[in-house]
């Protein structure tokens, strides 16, 4: 059979830290914690944890049933699933979401490459002497001109580009599973660390209350919608990624048991990202700024005001790079795996292929406020744009036609048979409950988000 001349992941664990690896991404560093200070806190986290439960994990659960019984692309999935050719337009607006989301998500990740290398050089040794607002200016400077630049920033999006081909090129074992493996439980180690050493700051109590205490007056439909969107984004759903992933996976996993691991340990990454932070905000009376600028504005500052801070800086985004980074892969490997199957190509003239365009576009968003910076399509910049039509249009598309298509038009007992690892798992009534939710709750959440992005309804 050619299925299996198809490379798999080796083991159970190698599945859990792939998949976590794509997962765990910028989404929890920045994201995350800026969406909850933005949202009000625990509330948010609060909704967001229901939003996890009854969108993402049924998503999740539904594209590894998809990819693991056809052991293909996100493009390929469809045709072997022998659906109608419209339900291949998910696994195509998959592979053009991966290259849209690459092209924003490789500057910002050279953006962090480019911190790692600045902390080590100790360019913010300089914080600690100064005035608060002194150093405010110095790191807002630094930012700049880090990142505003003409030629820079671009080459540190080359060098992200190449450190994740390279990875990739290598293979499923030998690339994916063998860095991921190495490096999450790294990422895990320094993120505790961070957190650990935040709890002790004056601010730890403020910090944590305003994380953890939801306060539901400040439930609002906007404030489930941001925690709906960010379920979707943080888990790597609705562009095939997760098809492409579990296309590897092992005949044995319980699927079930792994998305929900999945969903916990990314959980925990992002909330551990929350406790490194928040505390810190606190202790230093600064608002929750918005976006990319709470990354590399705020962490600086913070850092290096407390003991070992400047380790302590380096440490940070060190494990935000390798956050990036193991996300990135996951974001390569759905068009290379599309090219090498459906297009016949070799690994290496497809990873080529991917990264070439990649870089070739993505020099558009390398700055918003740079080069480029000025060119404006329906209202934003590049580096918006592309965010904007994967993350609010086309991600909600495909999550909500995947949820269609496993739910109404996949055969129910192929589906079943699959999810119990042809019955050798006695999870009848488990996957009773998904199915419920992925028919009922799940679509109807989705076409209320999606509406609202796209304006049709205000809520
Ligand atoms: N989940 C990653 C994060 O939180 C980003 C990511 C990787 C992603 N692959 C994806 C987002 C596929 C959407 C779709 O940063």
């Amino acid at each position: 059979m050619e299925n299996r001349k198809r490379e798999t992941f080796s083991s159970g664990i190698a599945v859990f830290f792939a998949t976590l690896g794509s997962a765990v991404g910028l989404g929890n560093i920045w994201k995350f914690p800026y969406l909850t200070g933005a949202n009000g806190g625990g509330a948010f986290v609060f909704t967001y944890l229901i939003c996890i439960l009854l969108v993402g994990m049924p998503v999740m659960i539904s594209e590894f049933y998809i990819g693991r019984k056809t052991r293909k692309n996100a493009v390929g999935a469809f045709k072997e699933l022998k659906a109608k050719p419209f339900w291949k337009s998910i696994g195509f607006m998959g592979v053009i979401s991966s290259f849209l989301i690459m092209f924003f998500y490789s500057s910002v990740a050279g953006w962090v490459y480019s911190y790692v290398f600045k902390t080590l050089k100790g360019d913010f040794a300089v914080l600690a002497s100064q005035s608060m607002e002194q150093a405010a200016a110095t790191v807002s400077q630094q930012f700049d001109a880090a990142v505003g630049g003409p030629v820079s920033p671009f080459v540190w999006q080359v060098i992200v580009m190449a450190v994740v081909s390279i990875i990739i090129i290598a293979g499923v074992r030998k690339g994916i599973e063998r860095i991921t493996k190495t490096l999450l439980p790294l990422l895990f180690v320094l993120i505790i660390i961070c957190g650990i050493r935040a709890l002790t700051l004056d601010g730890a109590v403020p910090g944590l209350k305003f994380l953890f205490q939801p306060d539901f007056s400040k439930l609002s439909p906007s404030v489930i919608l941001a925690a709906l969107g960010l379920a979707f984004f943080k888990l790597s759903l609705g562009m095939g990624t997760m098809i492409t992933y579990s296309s590897y996976f092992t005949e044995e996993d319980n699927l079930f048991v792994t998305s929900a691991k999945v969903a916990i340990s990314d959980t925990i990454v992002s909330l551990l990202a929350g406790i490194a932070i928040f505390p810190v905000v606190f202790t230093f009376g600064m608002e929750p700024a918005a976006g990319t600028g709470l990354l590399f504005k705020t962490i600086p500052l913070v850092f290096s005001k407390i003991p070992f801070g400047n380790l302590l800086l380096t440490a940070f985004f060190f494990l935000t790079s390798i956050a990036a980074t193991t996300a990135m892969l996951s974001l390569l490997e759905v068009p290379v795996a599309y090219f090498i199957e459906e297009k016949e190509m070799s690994r290496n003239k497809a990873v080529l292929l991917t990264s070439g365009i990649i870089l070739l576009i993505g020099i558009l968003t390398v700055h918003p406020k740079s080069i480029f910076g000025n060119v404006v399509i329906a209202g934003k910049g590049f580096f918006d744009l592309f965010d904007f039509i994967s993350s609010n249009i086309l991600m909600p598309i495909g999550g909500l036609l995947i949820s269609i298509f496993v739910g109404y038009i996949a055969n129910r007992e192929d589906t079943e048979n699959e999810l119990s690892n042809h019955g050798t798992l006695n999870n009848r009534g488990m996957t009773k409950t998904y199915l419920n939710i992925l028919r009922y709750v799940t679509p109807a959440l989705l076409i209320i988000v999606f509406l609202n992005c796209i304006g049709i309804i205000k809520l």
